[in-house]
């Protein structure tokens, strides 16, 4: 499929029964963690090409993102980490002048699929920024459940409490906020408002969580904090993480896709594989010269 040009389309608010609750996936339970890469793919980038009006940032990057791992994306700025990971949820599109080309595979379906609603993907494919962006004067439960209304999906208020608690323990926050959930969510420190947002993004259930560079903004501790989130996560959501630190890249993930834009042309995949690989044996001794810390 290509695209040549986007609008950017409001989130739709399909009309639900009144407790809608059961329209949300339930939550795995008992997946075993993974132990190799040969399992289901969630999410499949195929072909990936994206431009900014003229100017071509990526060129037919495929990667395929296996089900319950964590995928790391490395590489220099402006190969277009950030870029591809906004393809993968549709955010790309909200640029005026962005365009792409290529296929991203959800479960085998096309995110793009011109039948398929936007929040739909969005709801599926839920997104974490570098710099933490809860609602500062919104209380930590409604943070929690910011995200419910507008990816159209409404929750009962007998159940609202249940998921508030389930997202927070997932995010790994519970504890440590159970006792100020009506408090503003803007006076966490740092690291808890990632967690927060880990949390509201975790209330729509999603299948796949992108993450770009979560936390570029934190201090050691917080990013050990969010690091120990993920790791629990890990088995149960897909995760997708653009990290520049490699020592968390090696820490985190299962498998690392290697970015690079030489000299003014566009980004593109130098390498990806298992990260004891990619870390221990690159094939490409540009992957081992930037995972090395000798560029970049
Ligand atoms: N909103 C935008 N408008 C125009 N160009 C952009 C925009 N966002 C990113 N770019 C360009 O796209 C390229 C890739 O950027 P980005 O995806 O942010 O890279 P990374 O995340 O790897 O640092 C860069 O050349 C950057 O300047
Ligand atoms: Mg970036």
């Amino acid at each position: 499929m290509t695209v040549d040009s986007f609008v950017a389309v409001a989130p739709e608010a399909p009309a639900l029964p009144d407790d809608a609750t059961q329209l949300l996936p339930p939550v795995p339970t008992g997946v075993p963690t993974p132990t190799g890469l040969g399992t289901r793919v969630a999410l499949d980038a195929r072909s990936i090409s994206a431009w900014f009006g003229t100017h071509k940032v990526l060129e037919r990057v495929s990667l395929a993102m296996p089900a319950g791992h964590v995928t790391a994306l490395i590489g220099p700025s402006g190969c277009g980490k950030s870029t591809f990971l906004r393809i993968l949820n549709r955010m790309h599109e909200l640029v005026p002048s962005a365009s792409l080309a290529g296929e991203v595979l959800l479960d085998g379906q096309d995110i793009y699929d011109p039948a398929r609603r936007v929040t739909d993907a969005r709801r599926s494919i839920g997104m974490v920024f570098q710099k933490p962006n809860p609602f500062p004067a919104m209380s930590i439960q409604d943070n929690v459940t910011a995200g419910l209304a507008l990816t159209g999906v409404r929750v009962s208020a007998a159940d609202r409490a249940a998921l508030v608690e389930e997202s927070l323990t997932r995010a790994g926050l519970w504890s440590e906020v159970k006792d100020r959930l009506r408090s503003p969510g803007g006076g966490l420190s740092g690291g808890q408002q990632q967690r927060l947002c880990i949390a509201r993004s975790l209330a729509v259930r999603p299948q796949v969580l992108l993450m770009d560079e979560p936390c570029s903004a934190l201090d050691p501790t917080s990013t050990r904090r969010v690091e120990e989130t993920i790791g629990a996560l890990r088995g149960e959501v897909t995760i997708v993480i653009v990290t520049h630190n490699m020592q968390q890249a090696a820490r985190v993930s299962d498998q690392c896709a290697f970015f690079l834009a030489e000299q003014g042309t566009p980004g593109g995949i130098v390498e990806h594989g298992p990260t004891a690989q990619m870390f221990g044996s690159p094939a490409d001794p540009r992957t081992e010269d930037y995972v090395n810390g000798r560029f970049g």
